[in-house]
């Protein structure tokens, strides 16, 4: 960070060094939070205007005049025209100063009843919620495209390993669906993590309210969150849990997602070639001219380490962190905005991998020559014959090379149980992906809604 010339801030001034080193990289990473940061104010000074207090702290028209300003603070900020300068130290500073520059006194105002901490704690919980459903989009549609991918290739045979040695006859079909499911499963902690953050802090202020009688359950409604937080002291001490039990859900989603790319490495591999990665999706080698490395999948395996960091990051800067608001919270931001974008272009990433992923069959099939991988299946089917299962095990055991030459489309058609290999439920899983989209896609409409009726003349 360089060195902020202007030491004299909004809030007094401070030594040039203990502003750069405090501020850190908030004045880059709250751009991003401009435009929420803009509308937890216009529910605050909504909330000022309709309190029943004497003397008023808002009339109508100063609502509407702040609201106006508002408004264009917001298109400034969407055309990347809002800046937030050292001495501001960060976007909430930052959105007071414009205010102030355009209305004067009334932009002095708009920090009643209020402190930074429970600005920039209602900021996170509507960015968080606006990145999540658009995330969730993402993890369902990478689950179609599984989904997808596993009904076209059903029932191609596909080697079924344990220790990564050949183990049972499986499918592509299998293969295939059984990520999309474990994906939909971790959307289970999306969707917790969504909960524990739909939730309000506003009127927290400094993290033990205030002595004048605000509507927290207003600016709660106003901005679309399921409900406020109860105890303002918690909802200042849930900065940072909040961003906490975000990654932790991304991290499952990434480290699912890295042994979905494992896979596809090692598969389309020449020695196993059952797949061929999209070349347009590989890169080249700038001496080797054969090369189509599969650099994007080595990337998500990365990225996952990257994710785990970020919620033991994020968890630790809680552990033993005293209750009330503590300056240490300001280093979870960067965590959370970084593993949530992280998060999200991989999902994109393996989904246009799934969407043009070539299957080779015969090279799918031909790795059925090895004979071993259809001694569990001969032995029950002595089972079947009445033979007891250890005596079937010894038997097999002794006689695998009577196996060779089995057929594995017949017996990957054999397995009709649910969720075997000819009992896979894809229409369910599909209904799964398309309800997950729905909701998270319902829910931001009703946010999208309430922003609207917000920010309106
Ligand atoms: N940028 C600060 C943060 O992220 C805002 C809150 C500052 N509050 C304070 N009491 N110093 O935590």
């Amino acid at each position: 960070m360089s060195q902020p010339a202007d030491t004299a801030t909004t809030v007094g001034k401070i030594n040039p060094d203990v502003l750069a080193f405090t501020e850190g990289k908030d004045p880059v990473l709250d751009l991003a939070l401009a435009e929420v940061d803009c509308l937890g104010t216009a529910a605050h000074v909504t909330m000022l205007a309709r309190m029943d207090y004497t003397p008023t702290l808002f009339t109508e028209a100063q609502r509407r005049a702040v609201i106006a300003a508002l408004r264009d603070i917001i298109a400034e900020a969407r055309a990347g025209r809002f800046t937030i300068t050292a001495a501001d130290q960060d976007v909430h500073l930052a959105v007071e100063r414009r205010l102030t520059e355009r209305l004067g006194d009334l932009g002095k105002k708009v920090h009643t009843c209020r402190s930074r901490n429970d600005q920039v704690a209602v900021d996170i919980r509507l960015h968080v919620r606006n990145e999540l459903n658009a995330l969730d989009g993402e993890l369902a549609a990478l689950a179609r495209a599984l989904l997808a991918l596993a009904e076209a290739h059903r029932d191609v045979p596909m080697v079924g390993r344990t220790h990564l040695q050949p183990a049972m006859p499986s499918s592509v079909g299998m293969w295939a669906s059984g990520y999309a499911e474990m994906l939909l499963d971790d959307g289970y902690l999306l969707e917790a993590a969504y909960k524990a953050n739909d939730l309000c802090p506003l009127g927290s202020a400094a993290g033990y309210g205030v002595p004048l009688p605000i509507d927290r359950q207003l600016t709660s409604d106003l901005l679309a969150f399921a409900r406020p937080f109860h105890n303002v002291f918690y909802a200042s001490c849930a900065r940072g849990k909040d961003e906490a039990i975000l990654l932790s859900a991304c991290a499952q989603v990434m480290l699912s997602l890295s042994r979905l790319a494992e896979d596809l490495i090692l598969f389309s591999m020449p020695e196993f070639r059952y797949f061929t990665l999209p070349r347009d999706l590989c890169t080249g080698s700038s001496i080797m001219p054969q090369k189509y490395n599969p650099d994007v999948l080595e990337l998500i395996r990365a990225k996952a380490a990257l994710l785990v960091g970020q919620a033991t990051s994020a968890n630790v800067i809680l552990k033993a962190l005293p209750g009330g608001y503590n300056r240490d919270l300001q280093d979870t931001k960067e965590l959370y905005m970084e593993g949530l974008r992280v998060t999200r272009a991989s999902l994109r990433i393996l989904r246009l991998m799934a969407e043009s992923l070539t299957v080779n069959p015969d090279a799918c099939r031909a790795a059925f020559a090895e004979p071993g991988v259809f001694a569990t299946d001969r032995a029950l089917e002595l089972v079947a014959q009445g033979m007891p299962f250890r005596d079937a095990y010894h038997q097999v055991r002794d006689h695998l090379e009577e196996l060779r030459g089995m057929d594995p489309d017949a017996v990957i058609a054999k397995k009709t149980h649910l969720g075997g290999t000819a009992g896979l439920d894809l229409g369910a899983l599909r209904a799964r992906a398309d309800a997950y989209a729905e909701a998270a896609k319902s829910r931001q409409d009703k946010i999208d809604a309430a922003f609207a009726a917000l920010l309106a003349d």
